[in-house]
């Protein structure tokens, strides 16, 4: 009996544990799944939203009202969040966002797609500037949904950047929403970035192309070694099939060796080392392409700019 019962204590401890996580899942996690921790991208894969966006892209699609043959300019929105006024702090120079839109645009090139910032909105929050992560928890979720409510602007086809320091988690660099979603939780929509990540910053292992990678989530991408060898993978039929995420710059990697092609270490939805990532291919351009038309075909798009005159 005596030598029972710590065992009995332990199985009830950890019932309730799991118990707990089954319940208090939040809502936006119920949907996407929970995210990957020691990452670099915080961004789960959803296969059940994969299906959600092939459906909804499928119907949108003969929608493209023309915008498509001149492409598609999202406005920015930059929201610098902070826990003081110093840089260290997530107090970024304008300077370091001019270079970061430019290396988005570049990124961008050829894929139909361009960015113009319109504003940079900068908010001294030292509990979002620590903690904000995608939600695991409905705690974080009312925080990041209080968050977008106050400070998010523009509507489905306007990207906000919001820089954040993720201090409380050593390996993410960033989040970035589906389109999909913003049917949904319109409040989340953007990317959310590592501000020491821009071009100049202090990072070491990022300077720029973590936002390009981000805004690729953003416009319906999936990260290239989704599913492994087998299965459906990220979805798009001319990205290699690749067993986990490539780190460093490894050329002649071929994870997959049943698999046709080398692994597509320089995709910019690898998390290869920064300087190794550079493409798009094209059927992840089509695919973001679908998503910008999903996107300025949003019901709220008042202020949609989907043609670029
Ligand atoms: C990009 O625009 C060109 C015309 O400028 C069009 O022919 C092409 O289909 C577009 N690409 C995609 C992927 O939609
Ligand atoms: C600003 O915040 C950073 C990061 O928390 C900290 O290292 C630094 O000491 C702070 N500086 C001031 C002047 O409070």
């Amino acid at each position: 009996m005596l030598l029972l019962l710590p065992t009995f204590v332990v199985v009830l401890v950890s019932l309730f544990v799991r118990y707990s996580q089954a319940v208090y899942v939040s809502s936006l996690n119920r949907r996407m799944g929970r995210r990957g921790l020691g990452e670099e991208c915080s961004t789960p894969y959803s296969p059940d939203e994969n299906e959600v966006m092939r459906a909804t892209f499928a119907r949108t699609k003969s929608r493209r009202d023309g915008a498509s043959s001149q492409g598609y300019e999202f406005n920015v929105n930059v929201n610098v969040v902070a826990t003081n006024m110093t840089y260290d702090g997530g107090w970024v120079p304008d300077s370091q966002i001019e270079d970061q839109m430019t290396a988005l645009n570049a990124g961008y090139k050829g894929t139909n797609i361009s960015f113009n910032l319109i504003s940079v909105k900068r908010i001294l929050a030292p509990v979002i500037f620590e903690t904000l992560n995608l939600p695991d928890s409905p705690e974080q979720e009312r925080m990041g949904s209080d968050f977008g409510t106050l400070f998010r602007s523009g509507d489905g086809t306007t990207l906000n950047i919001n820089l954040i320091g993720f201090s409380t988690d050593d390996e993410t660099y960033g989040f970035g929403l589906p389109p999909t979603l913003y049917t949904e939780f319109p409040q989340f929509d953007g990317v959310y970035i590592r501000f020491n990540s821009l071009p100049g910053g202090s990072s070491k292992v990022r300077q720029g192309s973590t936002v390009t990678h981000e805004v690729g989530h953003w416009l319906g991408l999936w990260h290239t070694f989704q599913d492994g060898c087998s299965g459906d993978g990220d979805g798009i039929s001319d990205t290699p099939a690749e067993a986990s995420a490539a780190s460093g710059c490894p050329s002649k990697r071929d994870s997959c060796p049943d698999q046709p092609g080398l692994d597509p270490i320089h995709n910019w939805m690898d998390y290869s080392d920064e300087g190794c990532r550079d493409s798009f291919t094209p059927g992840q351009i089509t695919k973001m392409n679908e998503a910008a038309a999903f996107r300025i075909s949003l019901p709220t798009s008042v202020t949609a700019r989907g043609a670029k005159p």
